[in-house]
């Protein structure tokens, strides 16, 4: 089988985006396009207010900051995300909490975070890891149980739906990105949505440096709006077509034992589908690693790779810089076995655009598990 395209042309633009870029180009003061923005974000979210700002590490950031949440606190967060989760923690000043994650949705659990509450919890922040809607309503229920904010980092999550209500609308707030790999993109951007009028205000008077708020400039500008409003267009074939495709791969790697796909979400939740994460189980691959598995698989023109480490293993969480604008320290060495196990054993993703290839390059992706498992079972029988 040849190989075919699985490295999809990212983004996608319609030809009319030129004509509002001229235009937010010679109107670089208005606020036309990102009002625009802000309002069909905010829908799309079933959120009441939406902000546009310069990225999805600040949103997080200044999320954190209008809810007055800093040196002294604790912020929940999984281990197994990308480093711009906890970095935007540490910004703020707050002391991130390690929770373990779920096994086979790798997204925090409520149980693993109510292990970690303590009287310094202030938040906890949901990572919608790969797209994926994480258990919302248990997460309410112990935040609720224990006075404390549920914040969604939904970076990888656009157009993500939860019970049949945008992402960005569970709990008091939610922060999204628009770099240049996520589903919609302007190069760089982010936003925040929320349906707390308090806290709405307060970040737009953080955002405009508005009399009685500490100020920081953060925005989006007209030209991002504009790209973005011109992929908003876009997301709902791209999503229908992510969708079947990543149906169609997690059929065809049921029957093959030492991979999988995680299970699909509910019938009323969207998963945004950002990543497709295949699951290797090495206990079935007869002494074939993850990292060897994931390799061979890129050899053959499938675009894998092994995903994140753990955030404890980042030296920079234990230097003396941020130790000291803590006034804390971060543990290390969590309880969390389950992200060990996975990120060093487990998980690999396809890249964010695979879902957006063609159906034979589904097929081809299932076809190189089953001939990658071959190559190496023999290379490494005949090595013994
Ligand atoms: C889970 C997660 N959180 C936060 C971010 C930060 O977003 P940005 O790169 O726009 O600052 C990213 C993306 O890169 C992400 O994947």
């Amino acid at each position: 089988m040849a190989v075919p395209n699985i490295d999809h042309r990212w983004p996608e633009y319609r030809d009319s985006l030129i004509d509002s870029i001229m235009d937010a180009a010679e109107n670089l003061e208005g606020r036309k396009y990102r009002d625009e923005f802000e309002r069909r974000f905010a829908q799309l979210n079933s959120a009441k207010h939406a902000i546009a700002c310069a990225n999805g590490t600040v949103a997080i950031e200044l999320i954190l900051r209008g809810l007055e949440i800093g040196r002294g606190d604790e912020v929940i967060l999984p281990p197994y995300t990308f480093i711009a989760s906890i970095s935007a923690i540490v910004f703020a000043g707050a002391t991130p909490v390690f929770a373990d994650i779920h096994p086979e949705t790798y997204c925090i659990t409520a149980k693993s975070v109510e292990s970690v509450i303590t009287s310094k919890t202030k938040a906890i922040l949901a990572v919608q890891l790969g797209g994926r809607p994480c258990d919302m309503e248990e997460l309410s229920k112990v935040a609720e149980k224990h006075g404390i904010y549920l914040i969604s980092d939904a970076a990888q999550a656009v157009a993500g739906v939860y019970r049949g209500k945008g992402i960005g609308s569970y709990g008091i707030a939610a922060s999204f990105s628009f770099q240049n790999s996520k589903n919609l993109t302007s190069g760089e951007g982010g936003a925040i949505t929320t349906n707390c009028d308090k806290l709405n205000e307060k970040i737009r008077g953080m955002l405009s440096f508005k009399e009685g708020h500490i100020g920081i400039d953060d925005n989006l500008s007209e030209i991002q709006a504009a790209v973005l409003l011109g992929g908003l267009d876009l997301i709902p074939e791209q999503l229908k077509k992510r969708t079947k495709n990543a149906k169609y791969l997690a059929k065809l790697l049921e029957p093959i034992p030492y991979v999988s796909a995680m299970p699909l979400v509910e019938e009323n939740d969207t998963h945004a589908r950002h990543l497709f994460f295949i699951r290797i189980h090495e206990d079935k691959l007869g002494g074939i690693t993850r990292d060897e598995f994931t390799a061979a698989m890129l050899k053959k023109g499938v675009p894998l790779v092994t995903g994140y480490f753990p955030l404890y293993d980042f030296p920079c969480l234990t230097n003396n810089y941020v130790t000291k604008s803590l006034g804390n320290t971060i543990n290390c060495k969590p309880e969390t076995p389950v992200c060990e196990y996975i990120s060093r054993h487990e998980a690999s993703w396809l890249s964010p655009t695979a879902m957006l290839c063609e159906k034979d390059a589904m097929e081809y992706i299932a076809k190189a598990a089953c001939e990658v498992y071959e190559e190496l079972s023999k290379s490494k029988g005949g090595a013994e």
